[in-house]
């Protein structure tokens, strides 16, 4: 039996210099926060256990995970550094396991990078060798092996040359860290219990210690300013827009385009620029999306086409539609195969039925729209009384000229047709003809406009 697998997440910190009233882990990488990137990777490595060692705004991330039951919460009232973090979570981890400590403000770590810390049986620390080490953990080594770890504020001139820095992330067994970590002191340059005092303490008791170099520095950058939260975010995205690509998704350009949430998609599927996918999308084959739309919560049926600066939210789109472009629908907005909703069109829970038509500037709400409709320029459902919300019916084949209101409850029946700038409030027989319109138009000869004094 292998040793079960749990690990500790640190998330206490304050995060000063994101100048938020947002704990730092809480703010999101491509919609989600960063702690739940985290989780997820430690979800990834089947981890038997997550220990999230947490403290500044304590009740609003518990409260943020309320739903994840497979989290153990670990409070540390005060943050007294790395090691004393680590301690706060032992006693809750038994002696068999094994131990990752992943951080809660560095979002980025695959599973399939931390894979290979958890092969080995003693101390195994994720190293990295960035451009510019200022700030980290340098490792030291003494003919070629790892002999500790010595904190930038700690470090001499010769050791703050050495590039090999520590990411934080570390795997040993539970076993080593309940020796370790209650030796461990606080008199260094911080007066912080630091959890990289295990190095030397392992080098000391002969245990083996391991350094794995990174290949991506990106992945184990962390995250303390909104400028750090802005760089993953986009690492994230061009991570995950090439991974789609690879499964033939057709993105315009990598470098503008977000995702946060999920998206399927079919073949032969084309975003254009600026394209942000939220919550669960789902394309249909051939689905081409112009520029700078946004989709929330969207399914799309096969062949059809978004044209640009549409905003989408809660809808289902049948096959070969034309939406946009400046096209808004709202939640529980329905459409039906080769609808077309145009420019300046905003539809809420409504039903349009196939190949029916609103083209420009109308607003389509808590309407059952058929078959075949042309809903002319400038059409209002009136489906609000100021008090409740009432349902339009326009049957098959109806011809809504431009400029009507349809005062709500009303139905518009089979056939129909509404002369132009009409404001319908009975109910239209079929086949019929109706107009509702001030009669006459008058004329006055040689009108004399006002001029200006
Ligand atoms: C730490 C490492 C350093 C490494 C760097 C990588 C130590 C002593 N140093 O330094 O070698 O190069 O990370 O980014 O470990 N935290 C708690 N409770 C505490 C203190 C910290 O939960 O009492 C959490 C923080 O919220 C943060 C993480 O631990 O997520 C790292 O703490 P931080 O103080 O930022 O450590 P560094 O000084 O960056
Ligand atoms: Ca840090």
């Amino acid at each position: 039996m292998p040793a079960p697998l749990h690990v500790v997440i640190l998330a206490a910190g304050q995060g000063t210099r994101m100048r938020s009233r947002l704990p730092k882990v809480l703010h999101a990488i491509a919609g989600r926060s960063m702690l739940g990137h985290v989780l997820d990777a430690a979800r990834a490595l089947n981890a038997a256990g997550c220990h999230v060692v947490h403290g500044h705004g304590a009740e609003a991330v518990r409260r943020a995970f309320a739903a994840d039951k497979d989290v153990t919460w670990v409070l540390q009232a005060e943050q007294k550094g790395t090691g004393h973090a680590v301690a706060q979570a032992l006693p809750g981890i038994p002696a068999t396991a094994n131990v990752l400590i992943l951080y809660g403000d560095v979002p980025l770590a695959r599973a399939e990078t931390l894979w290979p810390l958890l092969q080995g049986k003693s101390l195994a620390l994720l190293a990295a060798m960035p451009t510019d080490p200022k700030g980290y953990g340098r490792i030291v080594r003494k003919a070629g092996r790892v002999a500790g770890i010595v904190e930038d504020k700690d470090a001499n001139p010769a050791q703050r040359k050495i590039r090999e820095v520590n990411t934080g992330i570390l795997f040993a067994p539970a076993r080593l860290l309940k020796r370790w970590v209650p030796k461990i002191g606080n008199k260094n340059a911080k007066g912080e219990y630091y959890l990289t005092d295990i190095v030397a303490m392992a080098v000391k008791d002969k245990v083996k210690v391991s350094a794995h170099v990174v290949a991506d520095f990106a992945e184990v950058q962390g995250v303390n300013d909104p400028g750090q939260l802005a760089s993953a975010e986009r690492a994230f995205q061009l991570r995950r827009a090439m991974h789609l690509m690879t499964e033939g998704l057709q993105i315009r350009d990598p470098a503008r385009f977000d995702l946060r949430g999920s998206v399927t998609f079919g073949r032969d599927c084309v975003l254009d620029v600026g394209v942000v996918l939220e919550g669960i999308v789902e394309l249909g084959d051939g689905v081409n999306i112009g520029p700078y739309s946004v989709l929330r919560n969207v399914t799309v049926g096969a062949g059809t086409r978004i044209e640009s600066h549409c905003v989408l939210d809660g809808a289902t789109i049948g096959s070969d539609c034309r939406i946009g472009p400046f096209a808004r629908l709202r939640p529980e907005a329905s459409l039906a195969d080769e609808v077309h909703i145009g420019n300046f069109v905003e539809v809420k829970k409504s039903h349009i039925g196939k190949r029916s038509k609103a083209n420009h500037l109308a607003y389509l709400g808590d309407a059952t729209v058929g078959e075949n409709v042309n809903v002319g320029a400038g059409t209002i459902t009136c489906n609000y009384d100021g008090a409740n919300k009432h349902a339009t019916v326009i049957e098959d084949d109806v011809f809504v000229g431009s400029n009507t209101q349809l005062v709500a409850p009303v139905i518009v029946r089979k056939g129909a047709t509404i002369g132009a700038g009409s404001t319908i409030t009975k109910d239209v027989p079929p086949g019929a003809l109706a107009v509702c319109r001030a009669k006459e138009q008058k004329h006055y000869p040689n009108w004399k406009r006002p001029q200006k004094p």
